[in-house]
Formats: C-alpha cells, structure tokens, sequence
C-alpha cells in the first residue's frame, strides 16, 4: 500500500481501501439502472443476507448520520423517546438531527463507559401511558460506544430482552460495529439479529470505503415504509451502484474483519506503548480502535502542533486517539515519539 502521513484524529481520516478503489473502478464501465435497479446492488443486497441472514432487509444510505436518523424514524413516532447515552453520537454529534427530523424527543442517560444498562433505563419508563409524557419507544445503543469500548453479545442480549419485554425497539448505531466483531471473534450477526436488535446503521466509511453506510432491518415489519422516509430523508442514491460495490467487496472478502483487526492492533500497540510513558494516562479499556488518554493540557497542544487529535474532556485534560485500517507499526512508533517528546 502507498505511504500516507497518518493522523490520530478520526478513523474518517484514513484513505479509501485499494480493493474499494478497484471496485469503483470496474464498476465505472457501463450504464446500469439508477435508484438500486442494478445487478451492483443486488449483489451486495445478496452479501448482507449471506452475512446477516435471509431473514435481514438493508438499504444504502450516504452516511452515518444519514443512516441513523431515517433508521430511527422508521421505529418512532414523533410523540416518542429515543433514549440513548450522553455520549451517544445521535445526541451530541449529529446537530440536533434526529430531533429536528424525526421529531422525536431524544434522553440521553449518563453512562461512564457509553454502554446502556436495564437499571438505567428502568426509571425512564414510569411515566408509561401518561398522556403528558413522551413516550419511550426506542432504546439506541452505539457498537463500539464512542469512547471505543465493545458492548458482549449478553449485555446486548440482556438490555434487548429488557427493551422487548417494556414495549421498546433496539436500534444500533454500529458506525464502527466492524471493530466490535473483529475485537470480541465474533460474527457480525452475533451481535445485531442473533441478540435481538431490530434495526442497524452498519458503518462502512470508516472501515475502508470511499463513502457509504447501510441500513440493516432484522424486524422486516419496520422495512416496510423504510424507502419512503429514505427518499424523503434525502437518502435515496440515484448512482447507488457505487456506494453498494464498495460494500460487495468488504464483505465478501472478509475485507471488514481485515480491516477493522488492523486498526484495533494498531490501537492496542498504541496503548501499550502510551502507558510506559510517565504522565498518561489510558482513561477507557482499549477494546477497539479507539484510546482515549489524559495527559498535561500543555503537553497535548504541543503534540497537536505536530499531529491533530480532538479533545475528548477538557476540563478532565482528556484526549482521543483514533486509529485506523491504514497505519502501521511504524506510524504508530513514530506518533508515540513524538508523545514523549511534547511530554518532556
Ligand atoms: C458513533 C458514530 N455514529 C455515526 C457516525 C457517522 O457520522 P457521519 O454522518 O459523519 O457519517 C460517526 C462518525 O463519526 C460516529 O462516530
């Protein structure tokens, strides 16, 4: 692979995978039917049901946000909750997106380590039938949580159980739900339909695509009207060959756990390495791609000079580090000089 400077900042700042460039490309060569009448699309649509069961539905989506907010909105009514997580990317990262789109009230509970639990949901359910509240009607998990730890397939199996048995649908937010399988050795589908999710914003972008998300339904009840809140949500790709190819090709060559494995070592080297040095902190379990660090304000400016990353907590002097697909070994060695030296 060609050498790129790396950066430390997103897993959005990597490059797009060779293997998805070549699939572009190819299927560049020919005119095919717009909206998803293509043999492009059909064949990915065949990936996902090879991967998460014939029993499974996806459409394309242009993007993560995208995907979460037409997704959500085909499970709610407006006079519903979506509860979710303070960190929860639908709550903070999203310009208010959901509740401007949907019309949905969004609840975002507090949670040290991103990961929703029964006993915390449990108190937002005693105004049920109340007429004056807005109801619960979705709980949205995010696989990995956006502090990069990686919900089990039992907490998601508990907390769905949970959410079933209160009348409440379980949307993932899996904008990076690549690095969970790849961390936990399971398959994709051990963690979305086996465990009772109904429906999923699967992540591609950061894994190696150009652009491009997928939205996953295992409650084919929810489907139905899915492509008319897509169209209307602004969702709907005319040229849809060329974000479905690109999933074609990570998941038929097993390309996604390729990927997502590298940026989780790469991670986890990034760790190892952090900790020795006097003054850092590792603030979250590295479980995935994602660490998170404390270290002196003064310090962090000084390495950001050299490298960007985003605060994460400012008053906390917290930081985040991101990896990616496309680093290696050396990228990482080479960072982690240049952390000692904004240390000294
Ligand atoms: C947890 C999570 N969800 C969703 C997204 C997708 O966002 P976008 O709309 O930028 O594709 C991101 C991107 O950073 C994310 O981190």
């Amino acid at each position: 692979m060609v050498r790129y400077k790396r950066s430390f900042a997103s897993d959005n700042n990597a490059v797009v995978h060779p293997k998805i460039m070549e699939a572009l490309q190819e299927a560049n060569n020919c005119h095919v039917l717009s909206y998803g009448e293509d043999h492009y699309t059909e064949s990915a649509r065949e990936r996902f049901r090879e991967v998460f069961g014939e029993d499974s539905e996806v459409f394309f989506v242009f993007n993560g946000t995208g995907a979460n907010v037409t997704g959500l909105a085909s499970m709610t009514m407006p006079y519903q909750t979506i509860i979710c997580t303070d960190y929860a990317h639908i709550h903070v990262d999203e310009c208010g997106a959901a509740e401007r789109f949907i019309g949905c009230r969004l609840l975002p509970l507090h949670s040290e380590d991103g990961k929703l639990r029964p006993e915390q949901i449990m108190p937002a359910l005693s105004a049920v039938g109340v007429e004056h509240h807005s109801q619960p009607g979705v709980v949205s998990v995010t696989q990995c949580t956006e502090v990069g730890t990686v919900y089990t397939a039992e907490e998601l199996k508990k907390l769905a159980q949970f959410s079933h048995a209160n009348n409440l649908l379980v949307h993932m937010d899996g904008a990076r739900i690549a690095n969970a399988a790849a961390y936990l050795g399971t398959s994709l589908k051990a963690i979305t339909a086996d465990v009772g999710i109904d429906v999923l914003s699967f992540g591609g972008t950061k894994n190696g695509l150009m652009f491009g998300e997928a939205v996953v339904f295992f409650n084919r009840k929810l489907a139905q009207n899915y492509k008319y809140i897509r169209k209307q949500g602004t969702q709907l790709a005319s040229k849809m060959r060329y974000i479905a190819v690109q999933f074609d090709v990570l998941l038929s060559s097993r390309l996604w756990l390729e990927n997502a494995s590298k940026a989780n070592a790469m991670a986890a080297l990034l760790a190892r390495e952090a900790e020795k040095i006097p003054g850092i902190t590792i603030t979250q379990p590295v479980e995935a791609n994602g660490v998170f660090v404390s270290m002196p304000q003064a310090a962090a400016e000084r390495l950001q000079q050299r490298c960007f990353f985003y605060p994460w907590d400012k008053e906390k002097s917290e930081y985040r580090w991101m990896t990616s697909f496309d680093m290696e070994e050396e990228d990482i060695m080479e960072f982690i000089e240049a952390v000692k030296a904004a240390m000294e």
